[in-house]
This record gives structure tokens, C-alpha cells and sequence, in this order.
């Protein structure tokens, strides 16, 4: 038998270590990983019109945590959200109450200086005194969570969320108690390769509770989805369904909508849905011109839910976007959910209505917003000031197209913007990407993403944001998603990553598709207030200048339908560290982060005011 000496791997020699010295850490790193399995989490449609909700929001207390060392158990298990009892000699390593506070909603990293630059694991907590009811289930309504988020109520883990954008709702009924009770929230904001988005982003990676977070109650069996919309083939008929959570088979269904005269009723099938159709006679169609709302009272058994609904039909006739069957120009603009004037996170409605003032101050009827879809509030303004909106999910740059838990991701946040806004008459395109490389896996990833968006929603438009190819001499619109979308956007920067702005004069555009086109990006950077000749950099000359020539240019596009100029305003971004210049932020804002508006600003106000750029047919 030779001598070898049976050696341990070196891996396991440290795990035994550990586990001999201190048994806790190692079991963390371990349970870190695999989540338990928990309730999937839901979206209840119109939550934001129901009464019947706590707002949760204000100051909750924190702990950060880079290691998820809380995710352990005992003294380093946070979600129990212990307190020393007086007098104890217990070990407890962690103390929420004697921890400093943040508010919710918000992302940290605007909220404390140390905070700006942190990204990773992170607590939040509160406790809120409940008086639960008989007959009444309860959901943790969440705005959004950036990037992945764990949810306990008085120490058990409830639900577990990943989309950073989108909303979601975890049903908490068997856990809340009368009385005081704990509510702890881990959100990781750590970029991950098969994240959605992935690893870089040019926009800066805000993390936390950053959008309204309230506990709603419900009855048994409640109304957690439907669709109204008016039909397109005559515009003369509101269809959808109403699903009732929880509901018996044949139980009475109501929609009314009491200024219209109009009403409906049903019993729901064995799966809680019922369908319903009313006539449209003598309704006011939603435009931007005459965005007219109406009230709608949808009951179901003990549920009474409302809602104000627009209602518009929107599609494509070959090359032209008809809205309630008209021809129709997009003046838009791209915007991010940058904060104006304190940055950060866009949350509450100063912040909305300072960047809706701006597009309506630009003749802008359009917004496109990138690159995630952004708060409810957005939506539910644009829908009040006859702004109509290309929302988007983060399949951004380098996604891991040929992973199937990615799709699934992107899948899941498609799901959850659809159902939070399709009550919203404002929105027209779901975007499915930008600028996402041309090549197999991706295609047939977003090709896949099409046609689910499609069996969602078939009443608006699919889109995304697609590279074009060429040079400053000629552009070449040819990409193959081309054929699984609806309306194509096109990103292009003549006059800025390539060229000067002058040569898009001569720029000749070879497009492969007869369809409606948007361009969803082209701009350049300028410093507000920085000033000097049109061929100096940065500059608000140069930038005009640009914004002239790219005007001139894109007219030239028989079949553009809109424009979505890169950007509103300002945006912090991590990429983007020229000193004086730049300073963290793409600076290729028609507004500074601060509101000062840059000479661009007034060019892109003529052509919307003048309808010179792009044409409804
Ligand atoms: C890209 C991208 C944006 C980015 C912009 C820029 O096209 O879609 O997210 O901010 O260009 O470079 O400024």
C-alpha cells in the first residue's frame, strides 16, 4: 500500500475548520444562496385606487449588511427582529430599534452621503399596529424593490421578488396579528450577470424600497384583475373580463360606469373570470387632446373596486400608427426616473409633474420611458394630461439571451408592468429591449418576448429599441427582431459617437420594413451654461446644432412616425466621470439635473410646436 497520504481538498479542510470553530457562518453562506420556497407574489390591478390600504410609508429603521449575515438564524437572524428583553444576558447581535432610519419610499443611496456608492444587502424595518378583520385577507403591497427583495411579517418569510421596476403584492392574511407587528424587508441591490438588467447599465444603480410601499386589505374573494378596453374594429363596444380572487363559480359581477349611463353584469366561470361587453355609444374617446376619464365601479360579491379609464383604440396600418383610427405623429421625448433638482429616485408627484411640465412645455404628446418602467404615478399623470407613453422592461445591452431563467425574468417583468398599467389609456408600446446585439439567441429570445407581450395585451403595440447599421453615409434599418414587432425604434448618435452633426445633411436611410418608425434615441452631451461655438464639444451650441441637423435629417424618413430624443434631463450614470463636465452624470440631458434648460431644449419646442418632425402618414 503506498504511503500516500490521503489528502482533504482544500475547501473542505476550511469548511470542517469552520464548521468546528463557529457552526453559524458557515450554514449562512450556504442558506444565503437557495431561497426557501415561498407564495408567489402577485399584482393587484388599480391597488393604488383602493381605499381600503395602510400607507407604510415614512422612516423605517436599517442595517446594512454586504455579508447577508442576517439572513442567519439566532442572534443573526434578523427577520425574528429581536429585542434584548431588560436584564437579558442573551447573545443578539443586531438591534433594529437601536439602528438609524431611512424613509421608504426612496433609494438610499441619495438619502446618506455613506450610503451614495453602496450597492448590496440591505434591512429595512418597521412594526405598524393591525387590527386584522374576520372575512378580510390582507397583501404587503411593494412599488418596487431594487433589485431583489425578501419579505417576513412577525418573523416568517412570506414572498420573495426579483425586477427591481416593477411592482408586486405578497399576500400576508395568515400572519399579521392584531396588535404589533413586525415587518422585515432584505433588499440586495447587487448587479448580477443573469440579472435583467445585467451587469452595466448606463444609468446609476439606485437600491431600495424606492416606490410606495401599504398594506392593503380585501375581502375573501376580491377583484384582482381585469381589462376595459374599447374594441378596435368598431370602437363602438368596451370588452374584457373581470377575475375575481377567490370567487365560487356564478358569482355576481358589475361594471358600471355611472356618468356614461352604461352598465354590465355577469357571473364569474369556475375560474373566478367572467367576460364582459357593453356598448360605447356617446363616449368621449381618450386622446391627447381629449384625455377624458371615466369613472368605473367594478363590483364583485363584497368588492367594490374603481378606477378612472380612458378609452382609445391603437394600432398599426402598414406604415402609419392609427390612434381611435387616425393618423397619428409621436412628439416625445425619452426620459429617466431621475429626480429633478434633489436626483435619485423618482417617487412622489412634485418629481412627476416637474418632468411632465417639461414634456407638455416641449409640445411633446409622447414620452418614452427608459429603460425600466417607472412609477405608477407617471403613468396615472400621463393619462390625466393626454401624454401617451412607450414603457419598457430592462433587456438592456448584453442580456444572457441563451439562459432560460433569464427569459423567464423578463417574462415575469413583462407580466407585472402589463397588469399595473393596463388600465392606463396613456400607454400604447410595451418595449420589449435596447440595443440588444444582433445575433441567434437574442432574436429568438425577443421574438418569444413579442409574441407573450402580444397574448397579454392585444390591444396595444410591441417594440423595442434596435441598433441600426452602417455609417454617418448611409444607415441600414434591417435588424431581424424587426419582424416580431409592431413598431419599430431605432437608436442613433450622428454628431456624437460618430461624425460631426453636420453630416447627417447627407445621411441616406436604407430600411428594410414597412413599418411605423420611432426613433427612440439621438442626441449628444452639453454642460448647462456652458457656451461657445457650435463645433465645440459639450457646449449648448454644439448640442443645438446637433438637434438642427438631426431634425433636417430625420424628416428626410418617409415612414418616421416619432421621435423620443435622448434625453429629458440629466441622469446620474456611473459611466460617466468627466471631470467639470460630466461629474456622474450623462449630460445629454434637453434639461440640467438642476432644471436649467439648455439651447436644445428650444429647437426641439419649434419642431413639435411647428409639427415638423416626423409625419402621421
Ligand atoms: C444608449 C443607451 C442609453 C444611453 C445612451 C447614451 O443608446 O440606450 O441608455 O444612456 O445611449 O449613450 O447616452
Amino acid at each position: 500500500m503506498s504511503h500516500t497520504r490521503f489528502v482533504l481538498p482544500k475547501a473542505a479542510v476550511c469548511t470542517a475548520l469552520l464548521l468546528l470553530v463557529c457552526p453559524i457562518p458557515a450554514v449562512l453562506y450556504a442558506q444565503s444562496a437557495a431561497a426557501p420556497a415561498t407564495p408567489p407574489t402577485t399584482v393587484l390591478v388599480a391597488v393604488d385606487q383602493r381605499t381600503t390600504q395602510q400607507s407604510l410609508n415614512g422612516d423605517w429603521h436599517y442595517i446594512l449588511d454586504p455579508y447577508q449575515n442576517g439572513l442567519g438564524s439566532g442572534r443573526n437572524g434578523y427577520p425574528a427582529d429581536e429585542e434584548l428583553p431588560a436584564g437579558s444576558n442573551k447573545l443578539i447581535e443586531y438591534s433594529f430599534a437601536k439602528s438609524p432610519t431611512i424613509k421608504v419610499p426612496g433609494d438610499w443611496n441619495t438619502q446618506k452621503e455613506s450610503l451614495m456608492n453602496y450597492e448590496g444587502g440591505f434591512w429595512y424595518e418597521r412594526h405598524v399596529q393591525l387590527q386584522p378583520l374576520p372575512g378580510r385577507r390582507s397583501f404587503l403591497h411593494i412599488g418596487a424593490a431594487n433589485y431583489r427583495a425578501r419579505v417576513w411579517i412577525n418573523g416568517k418569510l412570506q414572498c420573495i421578488h426579483e425586477g427591481g421596476f416593477t411592482a408586486f403584492d405578497c399576500e400576508v392574511t395568515n400572519t399579521v396579528k392584531s396588535g404589533d407587528n413586525s415587518i422585515v424587508i432584505f433588499v440586495d441591490s447587487t448587479r448580477i450577470a443573469d440579472g435583467v438588467p445585467t451587469l452595466k447599465t448606463d444609468w446609476y444603480n439606485y437600491g431600495g424600497l424606492t416606490r410606495d410601499v401599504s398594506l392593503v386589505t380585501v375581502p375573501v374573494s376580491f377583484i384582482d384583475d381585469f381589462d376595459l378596453h374599447l374594441d378596435r374594429a368598431t370602437r363602438s363596444r368596451i370588452e374584457g373580463y373581470v377575475h375575481v380572487d377567490g370567487a365560487q363559480a356564478g358569482t355576481q359581477v358589475s361594471v358600471e360606469l355611472p356618468d356614461a349611463k352604461l352598465r354590465a353584469e355577469g357571473v364569474t366561470d369556475a375560474n373566478g373570470r367572467v367576460a364582459i361587453s357593453l356598448p360605447a355609444t356617446g363616449l368621449t374617446l381618450w386622446s391627447p387632446e381629449t384625455p377624458k376619464l371615466y369613472h368605473v365601479v367594478l363590483k364583485a360579491g363584497a368588492d367594490t373596486l374603481t378606477d378612472e379609464i380612458g378609452f382609445r383604440t391603437i394600432e398599426v396600418s402598414g406604415s402609419r400608427i392609427l390612434l381611435n383610427g387616425a393618423p397619428v405623429t409621436l412628439h416625445g421625448v425619452s426620459i429617466h426616473a431621475e429626480a429633478p433638482f434633489r436626483t435619485g429616485r423618482v417617487n412622489n408627484d412634485q418629481d412627476v409633474d416637474a418632468l411632465l411640465g417639461w414634456v407638455k412645455e416641449l409640445g411633446g404628446n409622447f414620452m418614452r420611458l427608459a429603460h425600466y418602467p417607472h412609477d405608477q404615478r407617471m403613468t396615472r399623470a400621463a393619462v390625466k394630461l393626454g401624454i401617451l407613453i412607450w414603457s419598457e422592461v430592462p433587456v438592456y445591452w448584453a442580456v444572457e439571451f441563451d439562459r432560460e431563467d433569464v427569459f423567464a425574468k423578463s417574462q415575469q417583468q413583462l407580466h407585472e408592468e402589463i397588469r399595473r398599467d393596463r388600465d392606463k389609456a396613456s400607454v400604447i408600446l410595451w418595449s420589449i429591449a435596447n440595443e440588444t446585439p444582433n445575433n441567434a439567441s437574442r432574436t429568438a429570445f425577443l421574438t418569444r418576448s413579442a409574441e407573450f407581450v402580444h397574448q397579454e395585451d392585444a390591444t396595444r403595440l410591441v417594440t423595442a429599441a434596435l441598433l441600426v447599421r452602417g455609417d454617418v453615409k448611409t444607415k441600414v434599418i434591417d435588424d431581424p427582431l424587426g419582424k416580431a414587432l409592431d413598431v419599430i425604434g431605432f437608436n442613433e448618435y450622428i454628431g456624437w459617437y460618430e461624425g460631426v452633426p453636420a453630416d447627417s445633411d447627407a445621411t441616406e436611410w436604407k430600411i428594410s420594413y414597412d413599418k411605423p418608425l420611432i426613433v427612440s434615441e439621438f442626441g449628444g452631451g452639453a454642460k448647462a451654461g456652458l457656451h461657445g461655438t457650435i463645433d465645440q464639444r459639450w457646449t449648448e451650441e454644439y448640442q443645438a446644432d446637433l438637434y438642427r441637423h438631426q431634425i433636417g435629417m430625420l424628416n428626410k424618413i418617409p415612414q418616421l412616425r416619432g421621435s423620443t430624443p435622448w434625453v429629458l434631463m440629466d441622469f446620474r450614470s456611473p459611466v460617466r466621470e468627466l471631470p467639470g463636465i460630466q461629474d456622474g452624470f450623462n449630460r445629454k440631458g434637453l434639461v440640467s439635473d438642476q432644471g436649467k434648460k439648455k439651447a436644445a431644449f428650444f429647437i426641439l419646442q419649434k419642431a413639435y410646436k411647428e409639427n415638423n418632425l416626423g409625419h402621421a402618414e
